[in-house]
């Protein structure tokens, strides 16, 4: 059944789910030697397709790798996995390949790994989410959406130990992103996110939460967030195009702002589900 096991993309075929297998000697598995991308998609209609695929070629290009495939073949590709009209995301993630034995030095001649899946998008808890902050323990280029997500999978992991949603990231005294989002934060009024560097994944949600702010007179500013304004912010924020705009309304145990939702949240937030629906109209 279509359910149980979705049709996915792997190397060129388009096959159930369960029947997708790669060698054990594929870089992804033996190194985490490769990128992703994950695009949310609404009315069957993928969001901000040319940005996401814009990031997945400078991904490849800051792992030394050639895109396998053309903007079209990924929106044909894309096409194929995607079944009704409810939020959903595709999942695509592209390796090394696998060569002939294991080493680190690149292979020669070996064809990458190309994967694409489709699954639903949760809606997101609309009382908001704990979180807890942490030390980066993170590598230096983390503007690459590479695969090798270890330090991620452990920070989130410790976030959920501790009945929360998120692990936001902290690094020499500055608040970074989440395990898997970006952060937003309202300190006296204005919209803080951090600059785009290699300290942080270049968000295509937080693009769009940018660009809603600046169309709507938000008081906005691209710069660092110390750790203490996060801490005194009145709203603290997540996005990331599976969590969408994810209100914070508890911090390190502390209640952030009124402890519900913020007013600038519902605000934004009101004006990215109208950025959705008129994706899903087609408009
Ligand atoms: N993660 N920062 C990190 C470290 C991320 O992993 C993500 C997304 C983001 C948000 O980027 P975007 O808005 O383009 O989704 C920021 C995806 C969803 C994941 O790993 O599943």
């Amino acid at each position: 059944m279509a359910q149980d096991s979705p049709i996915v993309y792997l190397n060129g075929e388009f096959l159930p789910l369960d029947q997708a297998k790669v060698s054990v000697l594929d870089r992804g598995f033996l190194f985490g030697d490769g990128v992703y991308e994950v695009v949310p998609v609404y009315g069957g209609k993928p969001l901000r397709l040319a940005e996401h695929l814009e990031r997945l070629d400078n991904s490849l290009r800051g792992i030394r790798m050639k895109s396998p495939l053309g903007a079209d073949d990924w929106e044909r590709i894309f096409n194929r996995l995607i079944v009704g009209v409810h939020d959903q995301s595709i999942y695509l993630q592209i390796t090394r390949g696998a060569a002939p034995k294991r080493d680190h030095a690149f292979p020669k001649d070996t064809a990458p790994t190309v994967f694409a899946m489709c699954t639903p998008i949760a809606p997101i808890p609309a009382s908001g989410v704990r979180a807890i902050t942490v030390p980066d323990i993170r590598w230096q280029w983390c503007h690459i959406k590479a695969i090798t997500l270890l330090a991620n999978v452990l920070l989130r992991q410790q976030a959920l130990d501790e009945g929360c949603a998120e692990a936001i990231l902290v690094s020499d005294g500055h608040a970074l992103e989440g395990a898997a989002s970006n952060l937003f934060v309202l300190v006296d009024g204005v919209l803080l996110t951090p600059p785009k560097g290699h300290d942080i994944l270049p968000g295509i949600t937080r693009d769009l939460v940018v660009e809603i702010a600046q169309a709507n007179a938000i008081p906005f500013e691209e710069r660092r967030i110390a750790l203490e304004e996060l801490q005194r912010a009145s709203e603290v924020w997540l996005t990331s195009s599976t969590r969408e705009v994810l209100p914070v309304v508890e911090l390190d145990g502390k209640t952030v702002g009124s402890g519900e939702p913020g007013p600038m949240w519902q605000r934004v937030n009101a004006l990215y589900q109208t950025f959705k629906q008129q994706l899903r109209q087609g408009l």
